[in-house]
């Protein structure tokens, strides 16, 4: 059912009606768009401009397609351009001319985004719980390696040794400013555009603030058109589940580096992983890949909105119907991801003594030396320049720095000397760590317990976020 057409000697050709249409992929904003239809009827209700029978039977229908939208009992049809106006079809099914009465005040354009907000606020609320689920699994699985040592690298060469466990929680601190950003957003994404009209705002006595609060908004707009133009937080959440994307890939590269036969470090569970058509032997890290795969699409869509967005006149503009598609796909994208990557992060085993024996090797100690130096007042330059000797020889030589004798550690520098074995080993070097963050285990521990203790909060925020907003829904 079309919304308009007075003005029009003909109705539009099928290529036109074609490419307006979106109900196809804007249908998924049928619920709250009829939560926000209650809204609109609530104020025009209570400013006199439809009589309290109208509005009851209205109300009531609305809640039946509310129902048979959940039951798939209504549903869009052919001839339905958009969201909208297939709904408004329901209401005038169920009521005759009086379903058409909702169009007071109200515009398609203050409408959309307002349905819109409250589909991203329901998903990313969904998104974080799963990230909070993610960070759990992370700082866990890092918790069972605290005292385990393995290379940590630069350039994917071995630098300086790390507690493996502190090499796994770093991720949970990604996500951790993930879900910054997410509550971030909440705040400026929590504005109400109902009121605004088709961008004047209205001659009728709608409270836009009253409407608001109906919606569980935190605020409403304060220019009418910059409410119906503004998208905003579409962009952002598309960056924030671009950036989720990006902390996702990083951990496909290590699992699948890890998991190669060259590393042979971490053994992914059978469950997560996949076979080959041809080579009956493979075990193939597919998970690890999508989640670095995936992580494509979802800057793609942030590029595709922000482009669409560019040089766009205020106020309503067709091309904002292009905003839908790329956040659903992210959405969908991340809700089909993170299950996966947090259930393969869960079951992954990795091989201690491996990581330990690679541990030392590579001369990662090589600072141990300089720092040694660096502590009896020797210029870093200086100290430097003998630790890099100290490796030099070693190589030449082929032994390991803590096998250099005494006089040869004399004769590089004369600040060096034997002492200095001390350091040159890998739990020496792992417990000196200890600058806060550092990865010295006791401090690696003291980090995850509060990581942990973080995310346990983060957790209950976002499910009484998200408990307030299905009560306001099913209001
Ligand atoms: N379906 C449109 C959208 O998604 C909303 C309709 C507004 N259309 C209009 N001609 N003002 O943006």
């Amino acid at each position: 059912m079309a919304l308009w057409g007075g003005r029009f000697a003909q109705g539009p050709e099928d290529s036109v009606f074609a490419l307006s249409r979106s109900v196809h992929f804007d249908w998924r904003l049928a619920p709250y768009d009829l939560r926000s239809s209650m809204a609109h009827l609530a104020i025009l209700k209570k400013s006199g401009l439809i009589t309290s029978k109208d509005a009851e039977v209205i109300h009531k229908a609305l809640k039946e397609l509310t129902q048979e939208v959940s039951a798939g009992s209504f549903t869009a049809i052919e001839t339905d351009e958009d969201v909208h106006s297939a709904l408004e079809r329901g209401l005038t099914e169920k009521l005759g001319a009086v379903g058409g009465a909702l169009r007071a005040g109200r515009s398609r354009n203050d409408q959309v985004t307002t349905d819109l907000r409250l589909f991203s606020i329901d998903h990313m609320l969904e998104i974080a719980a799963l990230l909070t689920a993610m960070q759990t699994a992370i700082l866990e699985k890092a918790s069972e390696y605290i005292n385990d040592p393995a290379p940590g690298f630069t350039h994917i060469q071995h630098a300086q040794p790390v507690s493996f466990g502190h090499e796994l929680a770093k991720h949970a601190h990604a996500f951790a400013r993930d879900l910054d950003r997410i509550n971030d957003w909440l705040a400026r994404t929590s504005v109400s555009s109902l009121g605004a009209g088709a961008l004047s705002g209205s001659s009728l006595a709608l409270e836009p603030a009253f409407t608001a609060k109906n919606l569980g908004f935190e605020s409403t707009f304060a220019n009418s058109i910059d409410a119906v133009s503004d998208r905003d937080y579409v962009a952002e959440a598309l960056f924030i589940f671009a950036m989720i994307g990006n902390h996702l890939s990083r951990i496909g590269e290590e699992w699948t580096i890890w998991s190669s036969q060259e590393f042979a470090w971490a053994k992914v569970a059978d469950a997560y992983s996949t076979g080959s058509s041809i080579m009956p032997q493979k075990k193939n890290p597919d998970m690890a890949e999508l989640a670095r795969g995936k992580s494509g699409r979802l800057v793609g869509n942030l590029m595709s909105v922000l482009t669409m967005l560019k040089g766009l006149p205020f106020a309503y503009n067709r091309d904002l119907q292009e905003d839908k598609e790329p956040l659903f796909d992210s959405i969908d994208t991340l809700l089909l991801v993170l299950p996966a990557v947090t259930g393969m992060i869960k079951t992954t085993d990795f091989d201690r003594e491996k990581m330990a024996l690679a541990a030392p090797t590579g001369f990662s100690l090589a600072t141990e030396i300089a720092d040694y130096l660096a502590k009896k007042k020797v210029p870093f330059a200086q100290a430097h320049e003998a630790a890099g000797k100290c490796v030099a020889i070693c190589e030449e030589t082929d032994r390991q720095l803590h096998q250099l004798t005494d006089e040869e550690f004399a004769t590089i520098h004369p600040e060096l000397d034997g002492g200095v074995r001390e350091v040159l080993t890998v739990h020496g070097a792992l417990n000196s760590r200890t600058t806060s963050g550092g990865t010295a285990p006791t401090l690696v521990a003291q980090q995850i317990k509060e990581a942990l203790q973080a995310n346990l909060k983060t957790q209950q925020e976002i499910a009484s976020k998200h408990k307030a907003f299905s009560e306001m829904m099913s209001a």
